[in-house]
């Protein structure tokens, strides 16, 4: 029999999200209201649509191994070089070629308990010995992960802002001190997956050359292309060059570049997009608000509401939305998973919502 290695023998049988359609046909029948995932139900861009339409016939093409003209358009947006610039399958792709590039078995890895699994997910993939620090007022702690990174010398520190699972944010300049306390043994991956839902003043200002810090943007929320599979990161020229080293060159779908760069170019779809996720989340809060829960403020496409009981009931309401065609997810850990977390969505969505979340209720109570 051929050995696994000694880190794989030993990986739990883990899956870092059950995705919906698992749970659809688990149950037997489809999702009406798909809103546990925090992917944007407003589509992408239209230019988007149209180009995935026309190019899908070259197909038989490999896309661009450099990303290049994405790249361009990426880098001309954040007003940096394009070597600053990586593109990849996803956040979830690129931490993975983070976390090879940095993390030998027994390295140590600080993150927040109950922050995006799919990081621990590839920490443990490689090895690394992860600490995780609590939230703090629904918040990540800035302090805690800090002290935790000098504590255990790690050499990689998890951070999201807004955050995954509750929304919440760190002040910008706050981020901005925490990247020039850290170690410079330290890289930061600061996940702004849902950061085009900020104004810009959130956003920390930090000096692209910094080799204290990685950052993480994505296509799969704002833009509305999670299906695509496309991401980026963006970081000094040294360390984005590293990269290449252990990259999958092809692994970029040809069309999903395409769409990605026409939707950055399409400046439009994003300040519609932002209207109607502000919007949806407005009625989000009202709903919780009538039905004695406590929304949680939130910065992204996607809400906590606190339904003021523990997990057990939690878990019971994400359950019976379920039974009632309603896809939503909870938060992982404690005191966050007294909460549910909903997507933003349609009004069609926010009205089935509406009805289901106040019976689920009513009957529970
Ligand atoms: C914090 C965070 N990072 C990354 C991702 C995944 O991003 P991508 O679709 O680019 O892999 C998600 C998706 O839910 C997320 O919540």
């Amino acid at each position: 029999m051929i050995e696994y290695t000694n880190i794989t023998k030993d990986l739990p049988e883990s899956v870092p999200f059950v995705g919906p359609e698992t749970q659809e046909r688990n149950l037997g029948f489809s999702f009406l209201a798909r809103l546990g995932a925090n992917e944007s139900g407003f589509g992408p861009s239209n230019d988007a649509i149209k180009i995935m339409a026309r190019e899908s016939k070259n197909i038989w093409k490999y896309g661009d191994p450099e990303s290049y003209d994405l790249r361009r358009a990426l880098a001309d947006k954040h007003h940096v070089s394009m070597k600053n610039i990586v593109v990849g399958e996803g956040i979830d792709g690129l931490l993975g070629y983070l976390v090879r590039l940095f993390i030998s078995p027994g390295d140590n890895v600080v993150t927040t308990n109950g922050a995006y699994p799919t990081f621990n997910y590839h920490v443990i993939g490689f090895g690394g010995k992860l600490s995780k620090v609590e939230f703090l007022d629904d918040r990540e702690d800035l302090n805690s992960i800090l002290a935790a990174a000098i504590k255990t010398k790690a050499k990689l520190v998890y951070c999201s802002n807004p955050n995954n699972p509750m929304g919440t944010i760190n002040n910008p300049n706050h981020l901005a001190d925490f990247v020039k306390e850290l170690p410079s043994e330290c890289l930061l991956c600061l996940d702004e997956a849902y950061c085009d839902f900020l104004d810009a003043d959130l956003i920390p200002k930090i000096e692209v050359e910094n080799q204290k810090i990685i950052r993480m943007r994505t296509f799969s929320k704002a833009y509305g292309l999670a299906g695509a599979r496309c991401g980026y990161a963006i970081g000094s020229e040294g360390l984005i060059k590293s990269f290449d080293k252990i990259r999958n060159h092809f692994g970029m779908n040809r069309t999903a570049q395409l769409a990605a760069l026409a939707s950055v170019k399409d400046k439009n779809h994003i300040s519609e997009v932002r209207k109607k996720v502000k919007s949806s989340i407005s009625t989000l809060s009202e709903i919780a608000i009538e039905n004695k829960c406590l929304p949680v403020d939130t910065y992204a496409n996607f809400i906590a509401i606190d339904c003021r009981k523990d997990d057990i009931f939690a878990k019971k309401v994400v359950k019976e939305l379920a039974k009632r065609k309603i896809f939503v997810r909870m938060p992982f850990s404690y005191p966050q998973n007294r909460c549910i977390r909903v997507s933003a969505g349609s009004m069609d969505d926010m009205n089935i919502f509406r009805k289901e979340f106040s019976e689920v209720l009513k009957e529970l109570r």
